[in-house]
C-alpha cells in the first residue's frame, strides 16, 4: 500500500468529485498518450513522506503537527485505547490544528480542547 501511494497514480474516474482548479493542479496526465491515468503533481509529490507507523508503539519525534488525518483506523480498537490514542493526537497537533477522523466514527468521551467544528472535523484550542 506504501508503494502504491508512493506511486501516487490513479485511474482519471478516481477525480470525478474534485472540483476542476484543483485537478489541473494537484494532477497530471501520468503519460499524454494515456489521458485515463493520472498521477500527483511532482511538486505536491515532493512535500509528502510515506513511512509505516503502528499507532501503538512509539511515535518519531516530528513535532507538533497542523493537521492529523486518522480516518477509519479507531473502528478496530477497544474504547481505552481509543480515548489513549486521541489524547496522544491531542498532544500531537498543534494549539489551533485540526484533527479528521472517518464520517462513520466518534470521539467516545470528553476531551477536553478538542472541538467539534464540522462532521468528523475537530479543532484543538488555540
Ligand atoms: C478501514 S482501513 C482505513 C484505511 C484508510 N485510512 C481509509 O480511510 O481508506 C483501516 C486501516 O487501519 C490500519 N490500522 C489498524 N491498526 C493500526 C495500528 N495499530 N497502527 C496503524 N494503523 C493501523 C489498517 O492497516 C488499515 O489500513
Amino acid at each position: 500500500m506504501l508503494a502504491k501511494a508512493s506511486r501516487g497514480e490513479y485511474a482519471a474516474e478516481a477525480l470525478e468529485n474534485i472540483p476542476d482548479p484543483f485537478c489541473c493542479r494537484f494532477f497530471k496526465p501520468t503519460d499524454a498518450e494515456n489521458p485515463s491515468s493520472i498521477k500527483v503533481a511532482p511538486d505536491v509529490r515532493s512535500l509528502i513522506t510515506f513511512r509505516s507507523l503502528n499507532l501503538m508503539e512509539q511515535w518519531p519525534n516530528q513535532g507538533a503537527v497542523r493537521r492529523d488525518l486518522c480516518r477509519n483506523v479507531m473502528i478496530y480498537f477497544d474504547a481505552p485505547t481509543k480515548a489513549k490514542l486521541i489524547d496522544r493526537f491531542i498532544r500531537l497537533i498543534k494549539p489551533g490544528g485540526w484533527l479528521y477522523i472517518g464520517h462513520s466514527e466518534s470521539l467516545l468521551g470528553s476531551h477536553p480542547g478538542l472541538h467539534l467544528m464540522g462532521r468528523t472535523i475537530y479543532r484543538r484550542d488555540p
